[in-house]
């Protein structure tokens, strides 16, 4: 038995990293995965790892998300795949940072269409799907940069763009509460990724700081992430929704 068994969860980003992660355990937990990704290199080597592991996939990558016609083309044929889908896993985005008063312009829209924007093509895409299924859960990624400052990177556009996923998951919850569709957000704090992983070697004197400092010991690994919207996505959380589950070893306690 699957925590997942008979779902279907889209999943965007599968590349590396937390989406791949994802759809390896949601796939171990039983779901039929449908996946996609920008770099086709990354999501095929994630569709071999888990057909390898015995589980079901299907992947449409390269799909570009911060184009939102391509996002909605790519949630209707993933919908086709199974005639439906049960959970919208919103994993895919990419940052840019820069001091406020060196940013470009056009590294701020990057930043809202690649973090924020692609998050509303999909699940707006999504939503009709779900409302017809009678329900499902649309899980969106997060971050603790989308609820506080910090000293050692300048991340105003993505704790912006994080902070609109943060609330846009509350609104969604209360416009999918009378569909029966739960929206959740999963908050990781460091998380050693391929885009990560460089940092935690020779990232600036003030982060390793903060790592140092995580009262859990150690940054996270994206099955840390992964086993909190396992449980989110799962029947298990059937009375949750507009959550935001920070899962980072404690780190955005700390003063
Ligand atoms: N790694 C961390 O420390 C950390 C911390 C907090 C939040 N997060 C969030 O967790 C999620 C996963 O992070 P990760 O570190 O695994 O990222 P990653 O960069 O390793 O993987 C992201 C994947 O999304 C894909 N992607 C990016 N933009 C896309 C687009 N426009 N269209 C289609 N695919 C696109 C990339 O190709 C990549 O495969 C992201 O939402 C990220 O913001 C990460």
């Amino acid at each position: 038995m699957g925590r997942l068994d008979a779902k279907v969860a889209l999943i965007t980003g599968i590349g590396g990293g937390m989406g791949r992660a994802a759809a390896l355990r949601f796939a171990a937990e039983g779901a039929k995965v449908v996946g996609c990704d920008l770099i086709a290199e990354g999501a095929q080597e994630t569709v071999r790892l888990v057909r390898e592991a015995g589980g079901e996939i299907t992947n449409f990558a390269p799909v570009e998300l911060s184009d939102a016609a391509a996002a909605a083309r790519w949630v209707d044929e993933a919908a086709g795949v199974y005639g439906g889908f049960d959970i919208l896993y919103n994993n895919a985005s990419s940052p840019r940072f820069g001091p406020i008063d060196e940013l470009p312009v056009e590294d701020w829209d990057f930043v809202m269409n690649n973090e924020l924007n692609l998050v509303f093509y999909a699940t707006r895409a999504a939503w009709p799907h779900l409302k017809r299924r009678g329900g499902g859960v649309v899980l969106n990624v997060g971050s603790i940069a989308g609820t506080r400052g910090v000293e050692f990177m300048a991340q105003n556009a993505h704790g912006t763009a994080k902070a609109g996923v943060i609330n846009l998951t509350q609104q969604l919850s209360v416009e999918g509460g009378p569909h029966g569709i739960r929206a959740v957000c999963v908050s990781p704090g460091f998380t050693v990724t391929p885009s990560t992983a460089w940092l935690v070697e020779s990232g600036p004197e003030p982060l390793l700081k903060n790592l140092a400092r995580i009262p859990l010991g150690r940054p996270g690994q994206p099955e840390d992430v992964v086993n909190a919207a396992l449980f989110l996505a799962s029947d298990e959380a059937s009375w949750i929704t507009g959550i935001n589950l920070v899962v980072d070893g404690g780190n955005s306690v700390l003063g």
